[in-house]
Parts: C-alpha cells; structure tokens; sequence
C-alpha cells in the first residue's frame, strides 16, 4: 500500500467498513470518533466483520489479529489526523457537519494531506471550499457494506487537482476496490439513479400499487436486482435516503426529486430500516 497512513473521521457504518479494508489492506489506521464508547463498538464491530472473513476462508487468523493491530482509536481529531497522508471523513450527511470537520482538518493536517469525504450527496466543490485546499479534496464514495461491494465513487470537485485524483485512484485500488470518477454534480451517478427508484418505489406503496415484499420480489426476479429497491434502502437507512432525496430536490430544482410523503412520515416515526428494526420491512 502506497498510501501507509489513512485516518478515518466518525466510526459509524461506514467508517468502521472503511477502516477495516484499510487495516486489512496493511495501512496504519487512526479512527477517531465522539467517545470511546463508540469506538469501542466500532472495534467490536470490525473484529466480527473480521472473524466472518476467517469462517469464510478468506483471511487466516494471523492477518485478522494485525489488521486489528494496525487500527489505533482516538477521540482527538487533531492528533488523529497529524500525520496522515490521506483523511476519509464519514461524519453524518449534514452540511454544517461537514464544514465543521473540514475546516478543523484542514488546521490540524499536514498540508500535503488529502482530505476525502465520503459524503453521499454534498458538494465536493462546496467541502473544497471549507478549506485552504481545494485542490486536495475529493469525494471517495464507498458502498454499504464497505469490506463487501467493490465500487469507489471517485469524485472530482471543480478544483480537484489531476495528482489528488490520480493518487485516490490509486489508494482504492490499494484497498481492493474499483474506483470509477465522476464529476461532481448532485448525487453524483449512484444516487442520482438509485434514489429516484427507491423513492418511485415508496410512492407505489403509499399508493398501494402493491406491497412491499411484491414491489422488491418484481425488482428482483424481473430486473435481476439483488436486492429489492425497499430492502435497499432499509438498509442504507430511510433518514439517510430521505437526507439525499432533499439535496436531490433542492440542488436540481426538478419535481422528480421530491421526497414521498411516505419517506418522510417513516422517518418522523423513527422507522429508519434495519437499524431501527422496522422500515418497509420488519427486522424484529
Ligand atoms: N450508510 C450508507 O449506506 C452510506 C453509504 C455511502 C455513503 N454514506 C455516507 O457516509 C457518511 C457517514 O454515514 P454513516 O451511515 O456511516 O453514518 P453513521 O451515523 O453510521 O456514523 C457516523 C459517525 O460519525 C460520528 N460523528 C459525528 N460527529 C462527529 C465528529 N464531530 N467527529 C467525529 N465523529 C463524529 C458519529 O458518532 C457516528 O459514529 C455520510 O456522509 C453518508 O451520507 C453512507
């Protein structure tokens, strides 16, 4: 691995994957997060996700143990990032989130650091411009669960340099990922396509075209998805489709981004997908 020091801003679903891969892949990982608390369990988390790995044949109990090594946890933003090469941050998807932690990355990190943002539908161009930066900020969209699925999302904000994109290219790769670049434009391509189906499928319920176990069954046999449209998006998290459907709406100023009332009233319930244990289906 080129790049040997990645640090990883929030532990939550993505940043414990993203770290992870990272560990497995031989970088030295710093994951920094609220409390210690939270790491703990993120620690906890990626050690299962290990172990499942070993169940399966695909790693040896040796490489398990130094891929834990390799991940230090810490709630100081500023020691956590010091030396990094390159800083992913997974915070929440919330602007005012994102400008907070930019702006204190691009105090606390070496300025040769890239700053990356795996942000599924913020402006890279606008998270360039928290900092003094921009030519070193880009978005590397990972997919949920990162130590599964194959895709990075390279994103290429209006002042991303060639050299921050090419070596981000060359990290995912390092990482065991195919990266793909795009140009920064609302939701990108995966959310741009995916979530006006998710939301057209939502709709069909509130309609009651049908249910929703017939709605991800006629996407499933029907267009060789995997995963229905509805199971999907319990498992991105219904908040989290809902917070990308708005910046969707908002930034394109087209109708056919508007949110369905019924996303909207599941997650006023707190029916926010698997993790919450109900959302179009039920996780008991
Ligand atoms: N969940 C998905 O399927 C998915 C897929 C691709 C991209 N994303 C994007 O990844 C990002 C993270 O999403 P997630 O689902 O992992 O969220 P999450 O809520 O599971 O995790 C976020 C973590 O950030 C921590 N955090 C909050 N404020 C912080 C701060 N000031 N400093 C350090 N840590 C802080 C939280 O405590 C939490 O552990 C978002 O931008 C989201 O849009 C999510």
């Amino acid at each position: 691995m080129r790049i040997a020091r990645l640090s990883v801003v929030g532990a939550g679903t993505m940043g414990n994957g993203i770290a992870h891969v990272a560990a497995e892949r031989g970088a030295s990982v710093k994951l920094i997060d609220l409390s210690g608390d939270l790491l703990e369990r993120a620690v906890l988390t990626i050690g299962k996700n290990l172990d499942r790995q070993v169940k399966k044949g695909l790693l040896d109990g040796e490489a398990r143990d130094a891929a834990l090594d390799r991940i230090e946890t810490t709630t100081d933003l500023e020691s956590g990032v010091v030396d990094a090469d390159v800083v992913i941050e997974a915070v929440p998807e919330k602007s005012e989130l994102k400008r907070t932690i930019f702006t204190a990355l691009d105090r606390a990190a070496h300025e040769r650091t890239i700053l990356a943002s795996n942000t599924s539908s913020i402006s890279i161009t606008e998270i360039g411009g928290f900092t003094s930066r921009p030519d070193r900020v880009i978005g590397m969209h990972f997919m949920n669960p990162v130590p599964v699925m194959q895709l990075v999302e390279v994103i290429r904000g209006l002042a991303t340099s060639d050299e921050t994109a090419a070596a981000v290219v060359e990290l995912s790769r390092d990482l065991g990922k195919t990266p793909v670049e795009v140009n920064d434009f609302p939701g990108f391509v995966s959310n741009r396509v995916l979530m006006p189906m998710i939301n057209e499928a939502a709709t069909a319920v509130m309609e009651g075209v049908a249910e929703p176990d017939a709605i991800d069954t006629v996407m499933k046999l029907g267009m060789n998805h995997p995963m229905g449209p509805l199971a999907l998006a319990d498992l991105i998290g219904l908040d989290t489709c809902l917070n990308i459907l708005e910046v969707l709406h908002r930034e394109l100023g087209d109708d056919r981004y508007r949110p369905s009332p019924l996303l909207r009233k599941y997650v006023a319930a707190g029916w926010l997908g698997r993790k919450s244990g109900r959302g179009f289906h039920r996780y008991p």
